[in-house]
């Protein structure tokens, strides 16, 4: 079978590492390069961090480019709060000896769709749309010639809170709602890992130290980002409900739903529909995702994941990036 050709969009993040992680480990995967984007930290620290992470998995031939710096009309947000100041939970990861590019992110996706086969690149977006949004303003051509365009972001909850940043929104889209509703609209072959999707494949105590007894460097260090994280995610949970936000049980272990979809999509059960964004930023459902029955079928819209295979299936990779 010939490997995946990706482009991986993300903003380093603890859950993004993992995702890189595995996506690194996979042998099914073969990584173009990696975008980065305003997200969880700015975007100076999100670069930093996948030269960080690509270097400390052995990694370091791996190409990333630094992208957007705000989203294209809201204010600039970020998720230090969940992430840490540096985006990786205050973990060392030591000094990257890759150099910084000085090629624009939204340059690279769009010369790396153009100067491939039609449809032989596929797209793996894990943090706000920003970079693939202005990537399809810039060169709409790429829109028809990227093969998959696998999104972790949206909540489409009928019944309970429909966000994590907000009681509406999920943070990817809340980040950016402005070009998550370009990126819908226009998109083809989209599939979508929503809020609910990684939450229900969460780290708790017990997985987080599977991970740390394999013994190897890059499951520890999964181990201490998810143990960080749910250190701070513990103490919020009930402050979380009252605000009617979607609290976490464990650490969600949402970036990585969207890795394991392109090469086990049968780990996720969906269905096909379009999706709207609220861009009103008068509105409190402002981010808010909705998804529509209808005839426009350019997203597949996740809402279950098989828990214990996935689980096994993250843990699979560590033993092969050892
Ligand atoms: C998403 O928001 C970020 O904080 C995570 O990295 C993930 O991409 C989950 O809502
Ligand atoms: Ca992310």
């Amino acid at each position: 079978m010939a490997k995946h050709k990706v482009i991986i969009d993300t903003d380093p993040g603890v859950d993004d590492c993992i995702a890189l992680f595995m996506a690194m480990a996979n042998p099914d995967i073969d990584i173009l390069g990696i975008t980065t984007v305003n997200g969880n930290v700015k975007v100076e620290q999100t670069e930093y961090n996948a030269r960080r992470i690509c270097e400390y998995a052995w990694h370091s031939g791996i190409k990333v480019f630094q992208g957007c710096d705000h989203p294209l009309k809201r204010s600039v947000l970020n998720a230090e709060w969940i992430h840490g100041e540096d985006g990786l939970a205050g973990q060392d990861f030591g000094e990257p000896a890759n150099k910084k590019s000085n090629v624009h992110a939204v340059d690279f996706i769009i010369d790396t769709i153009m100067s491939s086969t039609e449809r032989e690149v596929s797209i793996i977006a894990i943090g706000p749309l920003t970079n693939i949004a202005t990537a399809f303003l810039k060169e709409p051509k790429i829109i028809s010639r990227i093969n998959e365009l696998i999104i972790m972001g949206g909540g489409f909850n009928e019944f309970g809170p429909r966000g994590n940043t907000t009681p509406y929104a999920e943070f990817n889209i809340y980040a950016d709602p402005h070009a998550a509703d370009i990126v819908f609209n226009l998109g083809q072959r989209i599939t979508i890992l929503p809020m609910e999707v990684g939450q229900q494949v969460y780290a708790d105590h017990a997985y987080i130290e599977k991970l740390r007894d394999m013994n190897l460097r890059c499951a520890k260090m999964a181990a201490n980002l998810l143990e960080e994280t749910a250190k701070k995610l513990t103490p919020m949970y009930d402050k979380m409900l009252a605000a009617n936000l979607s609290p976490e049980l464990g650490t969600s272990l949402y970036d990585p739903c969207a890795v394991a979809c392109i090469v086990r999509p049968e780990l996720f059960s969906g269905k096909y529909g379009s999706v709207s964004v609220n861009t009103d930023s008068r509105s409190e459902k402002f981010g808010m995702t909705t998804f529509l029955a209808g005839e426009k079928r350019n997203c597949l819209v996740t809402y279950k994941a098989d828990k214990e295979a996935f689980l096994a299936f993250v843990l699979e990779h560590f033993r092969l990036l050892s």
